[in-house]
């Protein structure tokens, strides 16, 4: 299968761990209608670690924890599907789960085998307990291989963490996605951790192969699974925003079914999700001053959008107010010198702010944690 843009839905794992059922599972695809959440584009449910028991069957299958999933998978599948949506489900290249189910090593294709007769459209495939004999790659391969040839379109998310230099054979494999980094958690600090790495790796991805920067932590406010400390609004905005630019896949992470004003707002912002599902997926670059500093905490990416508009944010990651003489982006250096006649109209998407460039460079203050996201118009001086 080929996947044109980063895929977007919603995740158990952050909010609800091990404590995942039909119900929560049935809920959440709701929600995904009845908020709009869908419309926009958010379709893929998936169910994480923890949801199978942990012994296999006499003939090596894979069996759903009856007690989580009384009617079976296949019929939580024809749920999400009557709902017009895709079903996700997770294993591991390991003997074992991150938390200790039974892993898809040596049964990489009696499991693709069962997803598929299940109806699975996505797999999140991790990294944990993998034989240290068998390569990274091959482990990878191994199962691609598998979903390719089990009679059902199957996305393949591979969730290495970035170990191994990831970034470097993930295209090899057949995956359409790859995590370029360790776990989030719902922290500023990890949010800041990474993007950091993941701003150096997005430069691998490409349609078809993207880098997943880590499942949402929008909403959580220090709830649930991988909530800690929680994030204020202006931090999960630059989350999103930054997740959204560098062209990540687009995991809701947070409980959808309780979800406040500003989540939704943020999650449902159309116009950062145009820039995040743009066709051509260019890759953002950073156009900061500071650009060539190994883990720069003021970058500015830019990113041409297929419509000919750039997308431009203007990301403080550090602990200080921003100076208009740190953040500063000089049109000359995009692109655009004085000499073509053109300038730039910019729009914030998070406040609707409007202004046109006259003198050749953009100039920001930005809080600390704080972004700025425009989309820019070239227009003629
Ligand atoms: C790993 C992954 C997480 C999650 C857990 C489940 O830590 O990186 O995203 O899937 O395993 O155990």
């Amino acid at each position: 299968m080929v996947v044109h843009t980063p895929p977007l839905g919603w995740n158990s794992w952050n909010t609800f761990g091990e404590e995942i059922n039909e119900t929560v599972i049935k809920e959440s695809a709701d929600m995904l209608i009845s908020t709009g959440l869908a419309a926009l584009g958010y379709r893929y449910v998936v169910l994480d670690d923890c949801w199978s028991l942990k012994e296999r069957d006499a003939n090596g299958r894979l069996v759903a924890d009856p007690a989580k999933f009384p009617h079976g998978m296949k019929a939580v599948a024809d749920y999400i599907h009557g709902r017009g949506l895709k079903f996700g489900m997770y294993s591991c290249a390991g003997m074992h789960t991150c938390a200790g189910y039974p892993g898809s090593f040596d049964h990489e294709w009696i499991d693709a085998q069962t997803l598929a007769e299940w109806e699975v459209d996505f797999l999140k495939y991790d990294y944990c307990f993998h034989p240290q004999t068998v390569p990274g790659a091959v482990l990878y391969k191994r199962m691609a291989l598998a979903l390719a040839n089990c009679g059902r379109d199957i996305l393949f998310s591979a969730c290495s963490w970035g170990a191994d230099a990831t970034k470097t054979w993930i295209k090899e494999t057949g995956a359409s996605m790859w995590r370029t980094t360790g776990d989030i958690n719902d922290s500023w600090r990890s949010i800041k951790e990474l993007s950091l790495v993941a701003g150096d790796a997005t430069r691998y991805g490409s349609i078809n192969c993207f880098p997943d920067m880590d499942m949402l932590v929008v909403g959580m406010n220090g709830r649930g699974n991988v909530g800690f400390a929680g994030c204020s609004t202006e931090e999960y905005r630059t989350h999103f925003s930054l997740w959204a630019l560098l062209g990540s896949p687009l995991m809701i992470g947070c409980d959808i079914r309780s979800m406040d004003h500003e989540t939704r707002s943020i999650l449902m912002n159309r116009d950062v999700l145009d820039i995040n599902q743009d066709p051509a997926y260019h890759q953002a670059f950073d156009a900061s001053p500071s650009a060539l500093k190994e883990h720069n905490e003021m970058p500015i990416y830019v990113r041409l959008l297929s419509s000919g508009d750039l997308a431009i944010g203007f990301f403080n990651l550090t602990d200080e107010p921003s100076s208009r003489w740190n953040m500063y982006l000089l049109l000359d250096g995009i692109g655009l010198p004085e000499s073509t006649g053109k300038t730039l109209h910019l729009r914030e998407l998070w406040t609707g702010d409007e202004k046109i460039v006259t003198n050749g460079i953009v100039t920001e203050q930005i809080p600390p944690h704080g972004c700025r996201l425009y989309r820019a118009q070239i227009i003629d001086r």
